[in-house]
Order: structure tokens, then C-alpha cells, then sequence
């Protein structure tokens, strides 16, 4: 049997990155042409593109595709795609652009030339309603809503030529990898059914049990963990590549798991946010996407299965990866392991709450963990990091209902 095809009509992996003397024209190109700064955002976003992780996206989204994502999660030629990519820039630079016209890309962070577009239509957007649409709010406290309410007045449309994948390929060299190349590592391995773990935490023990439980009925599961901007108190990439490499090593069966990282920024958008991942991991070549409780959830703006019901309300065959949807887990000590709601019938007092966030705020403050909460292996990776942390570079870290255990 096959991996599952990549998204879109024509069922084909568009990498927008360029290559080769195609690449070295193009960045000579670039220097020549006015010059537009991208948030981290739009240049993650540039980059999933580049790397054909959003096919079949070519640029970035006109005013329509705006509109049908927010509405209806639909483009205009009838794709489905969950949350808006677009590029923003404010008035006053928008005066001075021509449709038609190319403009070189920049990361706003390191000016780094990114990518060029051809701008084919300028618009303006009601920012509210996007966040009320995609996040279910327009809090200024979401970290997600910020970002929009923060964007400059007017969007930029066109498609894209991509010109670099910034630091990643270095930075992350044994976890960064394109869709082509894990692909690749699924066929060499024989593999079609593959459910893909999205994390951004190093794994606790809620974590290992979900991969573990999507492998006893798939080929194997690729742990895909962002390595994109992230909140402040967020565990950063590198650290929890090692614990997770270490939790691999040790506490799983070899050629059951793939460890991967790609270069998306996070939105906490929850439920729309695990339609985005969805779409982007059928990319990888996966199948399945394990979707537990508060999937991309961030404070308490959405329910702990939000992100569950919200495959029932897209389209029948909006995507060919289906969700592999996981009740709340929790280690439960008269069970003596690990269980869900579904399976362990003791009482809450018996259970212990797994949670990234409690997991985070105790080490910060440098509390004991309960056992069972983490293997100790990945626990000292951690204890580590947060010893080199200086009380400045501590953030306060804020609990919400699901990391409390509140159901
Ligand atoms: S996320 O923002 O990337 O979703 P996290 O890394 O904490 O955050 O979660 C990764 C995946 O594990 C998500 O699918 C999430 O729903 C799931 N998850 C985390 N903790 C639990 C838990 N205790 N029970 C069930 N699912 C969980």
C-alpha cells in the first residue's frame, strides 16, 4: 500500500524553494527589488511553503481565499485549508506597491533574504473577525490574536519563489526535514500507515502513551515537534530534541518511530490549528494525526476536545489523513499505568494529571516531580536546562483547566 497523497487537486508536492543556478539568479534578482520585512510568522509560513509542507499553496492568500478559509475553511478554487497564510504590510508602504510588481522578502529578525512575490492584489482585512473566526476570540491576551491585531493594515497577495530556509537545515540538522525526505524514510521502510504525534514539549508520559497506542495499529508514528517561534516559557527546540531522542532511545521498540522537526510558528488557534496541522502532516506522508485534549490549546479559550469535534464539522473529504482522536490520559496509581478516561473507571484522586504546562511550571520553580510524571532520563535533560536558566529568563508559567486536570 501507499503513504497517503499530499494535499490538493493535483495530489503532488509543491516545494517552492528554489535550487540550484535557478537559486543563484534569483537571490541576485532580489537585491535588485524594493524590499518588504516579514514577521516570524509570515516567514515561517514562507518556509512550510518553500519546503511544499503547505502544498498546494503557491503564495500567499488573495482576499477571497481569506474570506472562504475564515468562513468556510474553503479557497476559491474549492480547497479546503483551515487558517489564513497571509503576508501584511502597513499603509503606507502598500501606497507605494504595484500590482504586478516583485518585492524581495526579508526576515524582519535578521534581514536575511527569504523569498520574492509577485504581488497580485493588495486588500485589507477586518482583523477582528479573522481572530473571532479562526482563534473563537479577539482577546489581545491570546498570543495567537496578538499577532494579528499586531499586523500591518493591508495583505499582500502572490505567489511565491522561496530562496532560503533560513537556519533550520543547521541549526537542526538531525531533525529538520523536508515532506520529500520523510516520505522517502516511510517508503525505505515499508511503511503506510503512519500517525503523526504533534508536540511541542519534550514527551511526558501522557505524551509516550498516546505514540505508543497509535503504534499498536499503525506502522509506526513520526514524532513531529515544532521548531518554530514558540511563547515565552516554552521549552526551547534544541533541549527538547535531546529529551525526546532520549525517550526514543530508551523507551521505544527501534523502526516504530521517526523523529522529525519542521519550522512553523505556533498560533494556539486549538481546533483550527489541528485542522493546519492535519493538512501539513498528510504532507509528511501521514495518515493519521493523534489529536488528544486541548490539541494546540493555549489558556482556557477552547474546550479539551474542541480540537476533536472539529474534524466532524469540515467537509467529508476535506483531507485523506484522519484524525486518531485520544481521550484524556493520565498515569492512574490503581490501575498502576497508564489510562484514559475511557479505560480507567477510579476516581480522580487516584489519577495523576500528566500536563506540559504543570511539567513546566514545577521545574521552573524547581519543585519535585511526582513520579510517573516523566521518565527520569528525560527529566534530568530537563532539570538541566532549568538550572542554566538565570531568574530573569524565567517565565512565570500560568496553569489552565486542562493542565489542571480540570475536565
Ligand atoms: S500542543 O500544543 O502541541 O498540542 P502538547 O505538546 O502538550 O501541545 O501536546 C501534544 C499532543 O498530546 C496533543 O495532541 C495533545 O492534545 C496531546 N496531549 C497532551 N497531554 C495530554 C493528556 N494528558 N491526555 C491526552 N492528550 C494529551
Amino acid at each position: 500500500m501507499a503513504l497517503v497523497n499530499p494535499h490538493g487537486k493535483e495530489k503532488k508536492l509543491k516545494p517552492l524553494l528554489l535550487s540550484g543556478s535557478e537559486l543563484e539568479e534569483a537571490k541576485s534578482y532580489a537585491k535588485t527589488l524594493k524590499k518588504l520585512s516579514m514577521t516570524s510568522r509570515e516567514t515561517s509560513d514562507l518556509i512550510m511553503m518553500g519546503i511544499g509542507a503547505f502544498t498546494p499553496l503557491e503564495g500567499f492568500m488573495g482576499k477571497n481565499d481569506w474570506r472562504g478559509v475564515c468562513d468556510n475553511f474553503t479557497m476559491e478554487d474549492g480547497t479546503f485549508w483551515p487558517i489564513p497564510i497571509t503576508l501584511s504590510i502597513d499603509k503606507e508602504m502598500a501606497a507605494d506597491v504595484k500590482i504586478g510588481e516583485d518585492i524581495t522578502l526579508l526576515d524582519l529578525e535578521t534581514s536575511e533574504i527569504m523569498g520574492i512575490i509577485t504581488v497580485s492584489e493588495k486588500y485589507s482585512i477586518d482583523k477582528a473577525y479573522e481572530c473571532e473566526k479562526i482563534f473563537k476570540t479577539t482577546d489581545t491576551e491570546h498570543p495567537g490574536v496578538q499577532k494579528v491585531m499586531a499586523q500591518g493594515d493591508i495583505n499582500i497577495a502572490g505567489k511565491v519563489k522561496v530562496l532560503s530556509e533560513s537556519y533550520y537545515p543547521t541549526k537542526f540538522k538531525d531533525i529538520y526535514m523536508r515532506p520529500l525526505e520523510v516520505r522517502k524514510i516511510f517508503e525505505e521502510k515499508g511503511w503506510s500507515t503512519v500517525a503523526a504525534f504533534q508536540t511541542r514539549n519534550p514527551m511526558h508520559r501522557s505524551h509516550e502513551y498516546l505514540a505508543k497506542v497509535a503504534i499498536e495499529t499503525t506502522d509506526g508514528v513520526l514524532i513531529h515537534q515544532l521548531i518554530g517561534k514558540l511563547k515565552p516559557g516554552d521549552i526551547p527546540a534544541n533541549v527538547r530534541a535531546v529529551a525526546i531522542n532520549t525517550l526514543i532511545d530508551k523507551y521505544f521498540v527501534k523502526n516504530t518511530i521517526v523523529q522529525a522537526g519542521y519550522p512553523m510558528e505556533m498560533r494556539y488557534a486549538g481546533p483550527r490549528e489541528a485542522l493546519l496541522h492535519a493538512v501539513f502532516r498528510q504532507n509528511y506522508g501521514c495518515s493519521h494525526l493523534i489529536v488528544g485534549r486541548d490539541h494546540a490549546g493555549v489558556g482556557d479559550y477552547y474546550g479539551p476536545f474542541d480540537a476533536h469535534k472539529i474534524f466532524d464539522e469540515i467537509p467529508k473529504n476535506a483531507l485523506e489523513l484522519k484524525p486518531f482522536k485520544m481521550d484524556w490520559t493520565f498515569y492512574c496509581r490503581k490501575c498502576d499505568g497508564m489510562a484514559s478516561t475511557r479505560t480507567c473507571p477510579h476516581p480522580k484522586e487516584d489519577r495523576l494529571v500528566l500536563s506540559g504546562t504543570m511539567l513546566r511550571k514545577l521545574l521552573s520553580e524547581g519543585q519535585e516531580i511526582p513520579d510517573h510524571f516523566s521518565r527520569i532520563e528525560v527529566l534530568a535533560i530537563l532539570k538541566d536546562y532549568y538550572a542554566s536558566l538565570s531568574k530573569n529568563d524565567k517565565v512565570d508559567v500560568k496553569l489552565n483547566k486542562a493542565s489542571r486536570g480540570e475536565i
